[in-house]
């Protein structure tokens, strides 16, 4: 199984900073994970949302004050700044923060930009030059409906740099995922690249209000799933549920299913925190502490998964390697 270091080694760097890839890809992460927004001016950058308040100082730069606005996305109010509204150079002037500073700290805040998606590529290219093994790349469009409402899709620039940085055909170290279908489904007609269906525990795609991801997950989902896709990316409570208690309950038939349609299996996200852990797991009861995340991902290696995402490589890749031995 392949582990996807989740915003890159998110558990212990900013989420989406090149500092995150880079301690990611030295703990053996065999792929990277940058979600991807569009700035004002066309180029794609790494954050889980165009929204930027939660993992930028934007907030703190009084040039910038004017441009807090509401907007409408994916059907929701969301107050705060926006990528779109950013040129690449105004954005390059913030720096990253901690999302999660309760639990992890605030030890890294102001040291980071806000990576392109070309500047993840180059980064790969240094590293790779170097290895048997390319370390492989799996961006996630993030709001592509909303993106193409403003004139900003993500697919012809997306497509574009993946060629140009040598990313071609079915082997290609790389898998494209979203959350939406519309978007996978474009990219299927012009691309070979593997795709990635994204699918949550609850709701459906933004861009498909009849839709629902419980639909998707049946076998007659799967197929039409695997008419456009290489494999789904599941929450990971859809493989194995949480009791009421926060135990793991007993696995649902997923993989399985997925498997018979032809489709890999990637769930996310395993993170080492008690806070995330489930119950049997847990190392006490601080939520910031760290409990036994091998212990958890064992008990989904027995499920069959194909690979995971998870923020924090300095657990998951010995757990997936001690049991790729059993
Ligand atoms: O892309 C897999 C996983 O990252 C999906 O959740 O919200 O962290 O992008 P999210
Ligand atoms: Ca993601």
């Amino acid at each position: 199984p392949i582990i996807i270091a989740h915003r890159g080694a998110s558990g212990e760097r900013p989420e989406h900073t090149l500092a995150s890839y880079e301690l990611a890809i030295e703990q053996g992460a065999d792929f990277i994970e940058p979600d991807l927004v569009l700035t004002k001016d066309g180029v794609l950058v790494a954050r889980h949302e165009n929204e930027i308040s939660e993992t930028t100082d934007v907030a703190d730069h009084p040039e910038f004050a004017s441009r807090k606005a509401t907007k409408t996305i994916d059907g929701k109010a969301v107050s705060g700044w926006f990528t779109e509204d950013f040129t690449l150079a105004e954005l390059k002037t913030l720096r990253a923060k901690e999302r999660l500073p309760q639990l992890r700290g605030t030890a890294h805040d102001g040291q980071y930009e806000v990576p392109t998606f070309a500047e993840i590529l180059d980064l790969l290219a240094r590293v790779n030059t170097r290895r048997a093994h390319p370390v492989g790349v799996y961006p996630e469009t993030k709001h592509p409906t909303y993106f193409v409402s403003i004139g900003l899709p993500h697919e012809g620039p997306l497509l574009a740099i993946l060629d140009q940085y040598g990313y071609r055909g079915r082997a290609a170290p790389v898998f494209i995922q979203s959350f939406e279908v519309a978007n996978l489904k474009a990219i299927r007609a012009k691309s070979n690249l593997p795709l990635i269906q994204l699918m949550d525990g609850e709701g459906g795609p933004a861009d498909d209000a009849k839709q629902s991801y419980a639909a998707m997950t049946t076998p007659a989902g799967l197929k039409a799933v695997a008419a456009y896709a290489d494999g789904i990316g599941p929450n990971k409570t859809m493989i194995i549920p949480r009791g009421a208690l926060g135990t793991l309950g007993d696995p649902t038939h997923l993989v399985r299913d997925a498997h018979a349609a032809g489709l890999k299996v990637h769930p996310w996200t395993f993170r080492r925190e008690n806070y995330f852990l489930p119950l049997d797991d847990k190392g006490g009861l601080n939520p910031a502490g760290h409990g036994d995340l091998a212990a958890e991902i064992d008990m989904y290696l027995k499920t069959g998964i194909d690979g995971l995402f998870s923020d924090n490589p300095r657990e998951a890749v010995p757990a997936v390697q001690a049991g790729a031995k059993r």
